[in-house]
């Protein structure tokens, strides 16, 4: 597959930045720093994803209190203009001047300049006003090119786009899997309708609903054997499917070990036909109603 052909997902134009194509994969960064492995196997792993071209990085202050954020410094550090940087702040941190200084300490512990996207990780108890008010003074700054949101349901999803500026949200980032599909009743089809991008978080299902089945689920397997796939390849090519046609779900799942890097990456080339899909469908239907948020 030539690069040309990978499938991407677009982030609108947004004031002097020009609309982006990103990669429908990145790669996830939650449990790293916390000594589940080295370092160097964590830095070697973000650095091979990013040359097999899952260029997105997610990470978050959140993650190893800061120590997550420092291995991607060390992953980037020669390599910053490869990649496509989010970073998330805490509600508690996301007021009008403590989201300015929570960026700045993430940015040092990224050995950065500026993130490509900052979200707020879930909502809290800060107004949205001031959150918004500090992520403008950001992209004024240049410490940060766009931002948005994560964990937002959809009256959050409201709340937010209807104050001044709220449009500019680039993403919303939620858990989103085969085994957890609550989201396509209302908030995916939102999103939608507003040109909003969502960022599926535990795309291999390290939480949520039937976390722990989903890899071992005989259709998945069934439909991983037929396409010479992994289940987990299954289900990422499942996550980034495009709906009528168009594509808006970046996967970000983590992934420590190379062979699980490779195989993500590789998973950017697995076509699921109508069929397979169809299968997926009747083993795993999305709700008909209305459910809670799925979160971890
Ligand atoms: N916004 C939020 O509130 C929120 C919440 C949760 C997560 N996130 C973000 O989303 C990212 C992904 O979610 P997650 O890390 O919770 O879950 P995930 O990506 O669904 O699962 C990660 C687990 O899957 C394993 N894995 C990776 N690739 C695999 C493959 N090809 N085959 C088999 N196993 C594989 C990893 O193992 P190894 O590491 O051993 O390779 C790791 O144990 C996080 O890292 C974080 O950046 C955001």
């Amino acid at each position: 597959m030539s690069r040309q052909d990978v499938p991407t997902v677009t982030l609108a134009a947004l004031g002097d930045q020009p609309a982006i194509d990103l990669p429908a994969i990145g790669q996830g960064t939650w449990y790293m720093g916390e000594n589940r492995a080295t370092p160097e196997e964590e830095v070697r792993a973000l650095q091979q994803g990013l040359e097999l071209g899952l260029t997105l990085i997610d990470t978050a202050e959140m993650y190893a209190d800061g120590g997550a954020e420092k291995i991607v410094g060390k992953a980037l550090q020669d390599r910053r203009d490869k990649a496509f940087l989010v970073s998330k702040v805490y509600p508690w941190n996301a007021g009008r001047d403590s989201a300015i200084s929570a960026c700045e300490q993430s940015l040092k512990r990224l050995k950065t300049d500026h993130l490509d996207l900052y979200l707020l990780h879930w909502p809290g108890s800060v107004p949205l006003e001031e959150t918004l008010e500090a992520f403008e003074r950001l992209q004024e700054q240049g410490k940060i090119k766009r931002f948005g949101v994560s964990n937002f349901d959809i009256d959050d999803m409201q709340a937010f786009t209807e104050l001044s500026g709220g449009k500019r949200c680039a993403v919303n980032q939620v858990l989103y899997h085969l085994g957890s599909r609550g989201i396509e009743h209302s908030l995916l089809p939102w999103q939608r309708q507003h040109d909003i991008p969502t960022m599926a978080y535990c795309p291999i299902a390290q939480g949520g609903n039937l976390r722990r089945e989903l890899l071992g689920d005989p259709e998945v397997n069934a439909i991983a054997e037929e396409l010479n796939a992994s289940p987990a390849q299954v289900l990422l090519a499942w996550a980034i499917r495009p709906v009528d046609g168009k594509r808006d779900v970046i996967a970000i799942p983590k992934a420590v070990q190379l062979d699980h890097v490779r195989q993500n990456a590789a998973a950017l080339s697995l076509k699921l036909d109508d069929e397979a899909i169809a299968r997926l469908d009747a083993a795993f239907p999305a709700p008909g109603r209305k459910t809670h948020l799925d979160i971890v």
